[in-house]
């Protein structure tokens, strides 16, 4: 099996932290070569675009935003993702371009149309091989939000916002099932570490 390229999203508050340390020990204990890296992020240059748009005093407005992604998206291709998925190791990004289609898209109003142009033109027709969705109701996401003490740019945007990226999230899983798992991050920590180890046994073929 070539390496793999697998994205973690959803919305704020979803519970990607706790469940990528699981994801990280799934492949420590299959002894597998993985990269964990992140999305705005992963490169020198990327990590300076995330400090701009993730710093509330940024106004920037909705297509310079996508623009901006998608330029970190590029490095971060070029950089880190395909030479290490070259060099045979699989890569875990925490958030991909489904965030952009959620996010700018859901979220601000950017057309899905144009970010699908974006996409297509950014990464050829490299997708992710698997994207797990980890799914909570807004209440859920909004409480967990409320919970940190300084919020980010996206963070300060109201519950409307948070369901329109939701929508997009599940939208985009319910159209193309074999590429999404959606799993459902609003339950007890071992249940949710269950289905993920589920997911990920699945998808390499490794029976439990
Ligand atoms: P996080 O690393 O804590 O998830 O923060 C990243 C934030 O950036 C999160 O609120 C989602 C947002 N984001 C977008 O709006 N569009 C994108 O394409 C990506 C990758 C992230």
């Amino acid at each position: 099996m070539r390496a793999q390229f697998i994205t973690l999203d959803g919305i704020d508050g979803a519970g990607k932290s706790t469940n990528l340390a699981v994801i990280k020990h799934w492949f420590e204990a299959h002894h597998l070569p993985v990269l964990f890296t992140r999305e705005p992020g992963g490169t020198p240059v990327g990590e300076a675009l995330r400090d701009i748009l993730l710093n509330p005093a940024t106004k920037a407005g909705l297509h310079t935003e996508t623009l901006l992604m998608f330029a970190a998206r590029r490095q971060h291709l070029d950089d880190v993702i395909l030479p290490a998925l070259e060099k045979g190791i699989h890569v875990v990004s925490d958030r991909f371009t489904d965030a952009t289609f959620a996010y700018q898209g859901g979220g601000r109003g950017v057309p899905l149309e144009a970010i699908s142009i974006l996409e297509n033109w950014v990464q050829g027709d490299f997708r992710p091989d698997l994207t797990i969705l980890l799914d909570v109701p807004l209440s859920v996401s909004m409480q967990r939000i409320d919970a940190n003490r300084e919020k980010d740019r996206f963070e300060q945007e109201n519950a409307d916002f948070f369901t329109r990226v939701r929508e997009v999230y599940l939208n985009r899983a319910a159209a193309a099932p074999d590429r999404y798992a959606v799993v459902d991050s609003n339950r007890e920590r071992n249940e949710v570490q269950t289905d993920l180890e589920m997911v990920l046994n699945k998808h390499f073929g490794i029976s439990a």
